[in-house]
């Protein structure tokens, strides 16, 4: 894909990761978990919204059985900076006590939200509690956190597409583009 050739009804984005590079690293990913949790009781645990496209492509090439839950976690307002305040919007749909949880996440950037998620589950006695998100940007990290699989390192920039938004707009994106200005 030419990054300088941008979507007709987005033309404020910069294309940068390409939809190929993304299925291609997901399935890495995949190969990877699968490795690591076979004969294991494996829950995926998305954060919503940003990571229904990553844990829908990610989920489908895990070559094991596992489950699929969700935790939708507010701490954005319509601003592209963290508020710092996390609130957990809907809980996971049954106990994670005993089970192999593997937070799904599209983005840390401050680690703000993968900090607190990881203090809420582990209070709640599962297994273990990894974490495998799509994206890094470790430039504007302000706690230290573990990430176990980590898809890409984007730069200190705003990005959009493939579940992630801007003001709830761009999720639908196939790639993933860095808002312009
Ligand atoms: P953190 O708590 O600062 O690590 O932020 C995590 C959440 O902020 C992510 O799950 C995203 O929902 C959102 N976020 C952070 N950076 C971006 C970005 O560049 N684009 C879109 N969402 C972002
Ligand atoms: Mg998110």
């Amino acid at each position: 894909m030419d990054t300088q050739v941008k979507t007709p009804w987005a033309p404020g984005v910069q294309p940068l990761i390409e939809s190929e590079k993304l299925q291609q690293r997901i399935a890495e990913l995949a190969a990877q978990i699968t490795r690591d949790y076979a004969g294991k009781d494996l829950v995926l645990v998305g954060v919503l919204k940003g990571c229904f496209l990553f844990m829908a492509d990610l989920c489908r090439k895990i070559e094991l059985p596992l489950r699929c839950d969700f935790l939708g976690v507010s701490s954005y307002g319509d601003e592209t900076r963290s508020s710092g305040v996390i609130r957990i919007t809907s809980d996971v749909s049954r106990p994670v006590l005993g089970a192999e949880v593997l937070l799904v996440e599209d983005i840390v950037d401050t680690g703000l939200t993968i900090s607190y998620l990881l203090e809420n589950l582990r209070a709640r006695r599962p297994r273990t509690v990894k974490v495998c998100t799509l994206l890094d940007k470790p430039a504007r990290r302000r706690v230290q956190v573990p990430i176990d699989y980590r898809g890409f390192t984007v730069p200190d920039r705003f990005v959009v597409g493939y579940g992630l938004d801007y003001q709830g707009l761009y999720r639908n994106l196939p790639y993933i583009g860095q808002i312009e200005g």
